[in-house]
């Protein structure tokens, strides 16, 4: 049975959501699920935004036919060709076969790729920034935006109604409730972490192609955000952007600490409480500790956007940097992080090579600074060695 939304009198959220898939693209844990959007205008032309993940495939052409109502299919508009997105392409076009195929030059290649579909090419109708595409009332508009978050990006917006359907770009993991847009929930509290995380984990690394797109959208009269994940957002839009411009740019929202440590017996961990205890007496409020064997990297990557300092402790293994850190470390670095202070502990029975080697892997990262010196502890700490915990409770306190 269909299950389809209206936002406006012309414009359907025909999409579905997934409570059932453990790891989005198979690395990422959903506790909350997902949503792939996909949007329907209905004008004197029809058309099809995105489709959907195949995982929701059914759900998604019951939609698809309840809208449609007995027409046909004109346009589908692909504004990304990752498979959670365009895995329904071909069956869009054995369905509708005179549908014309609204796109990038770089997605018509990928639709080749993926479905080895070699279509006619006055089936195609590629765009590029600032074309046109009249829909009757309605009048569609284009902008590139590669590498947000794949390079075959674009996000359209209707000039008409003023909404911009924006690809990956301001979407959130979770499945959709009932609710479709983020005003009828209670985003801040239940959303942002999850936001964050889709962001800083999907698009984090590609900060500077979305200052790009945030640059180009900043000249459109946006009225409502349709991304491909999550909330519709049509009210305190500046909210959003707001965080994005800070995620893009590598800002720390905040003044904070997340403590992310690995422990193999319990010493480190116990370290890295004392520590946090005396930044706590010291004042400082925002701390959060992650055992990084526990907690899956996305959720510290994410909170390593968040804040403004970050401290890495681990023992040394395999005469390197225990393995769920360098796993940790080599994300955060992939993700391409910036601005923070960082401090270093490591542990080390007989040779401690952890924290040199954990900082030559973030000395790869932009304006990191260092808070030194490192600790290093010699199987537990001692008592002896609480003043060097304390030292850095108090420059980091400080710093803050
Ligand atoms: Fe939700 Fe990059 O796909």
């Amino acid at each position: 049975m269909y299950n389809t939304r209206k936002i406006t009198a012309d414009l359907s959220w025909i999409g579905a959501s997934d409570r059932r898939l453990a790891l989005f693209e198979n690395v990422y844990p959903i506790p909350l699920g997902v949503s792939y959007n996909s949007f329907f205008l209905k004008d004197e032309k029809t058309v099809l935004l995105d489709t959907v993940d195949s995982a929701v495939a059914e759900q998604f052409f019951a939609n698809l036919k309840h809208v449609l109502n007995g027409r046909n299919l004109d346009y589908m508009i692909i504004n990304h060709m990752e498979p959670d997105h365009c895995s329904q392409i071909a069956r869009v076009i054995a369905l509708y076969p005179e549908v014309k195929i609204v796109c990038t030059a770089k997605t018509k290649q990928m639709i080749e790729q993926f479905f080895a579909l070699i279509l006619p090419t006055e089936q195609y109708i590629l765009v590029k920034d600032g074309d046109i595409l009249p829909t009757g009332k309605h009048e569609l508009t284009f902008v590139s935006a590669p590498m947000v978050h794949w390079p075959e990006v674009m996000v359209t917006f209707d000039k008409t109604d003023g909404i911009l359907f924006s690809a990956d770009a301001f979407g959130t993991f979770g499945a959709i409730n009932g609710n479709i847009f983020a005003d009828e929930v209670n985003f801040e509290r239940d959303y942002l972490s999850e936001a964050r995380r889709y962001y800083c984990n999907i698009v984090g690394k590609y900060g500077p192609q979305v200052q790009m797109l945030l640059k180009k959208a900043s000249a459109l009269d946006i009225k409502m955000i349709c991304p491909l994940h999550g909330y519709i957002w049509r009210e305190n839009i500046a909210y959003l952007v707001e965080k994005y411009s800070k995620w893009a740019a590598y800002e720390p929202e905040e003044k904070g600490v997340v403590i992310a440590y690995g422990s193999i017996y319990g010493n480190t961990e116990n370290a890295c409480e004392i520590l946090a205890a005396k930044l706590a007496e010291k004042g400082v409020k925002n701390i959060k500790m992650y055992d990084v064997s526990v907690t899956h990297p996305s959720y510290i990557i994410a909170e390593a956007f968040r804040v403004s300092h970050l401290i890495f402790a681990a023992p040394t293994y395999n005469a390197g940097i225990f393995v769920n850190m360098e796993n940790l470390l080599r994300d955060i670095t992939a993700h391409n992080l910036q601005n923070r202070t960082v401090a270093l502990i490591d542990n080390g029975s007989w040779a401690a090579m952890c924290a040199k080697q954990m900082k030559e892997e973030l000395e790869k990262l932009k304006n990191i600074e260092f808070s030194e010196p490192i600790i290093s502890l010699k199987s537990a700490l001692s008592e002896n060695q609480l003043k060097e915990i304390e030292d850095l409770a108090d420059k980091i306190a400080d710093n803050i």
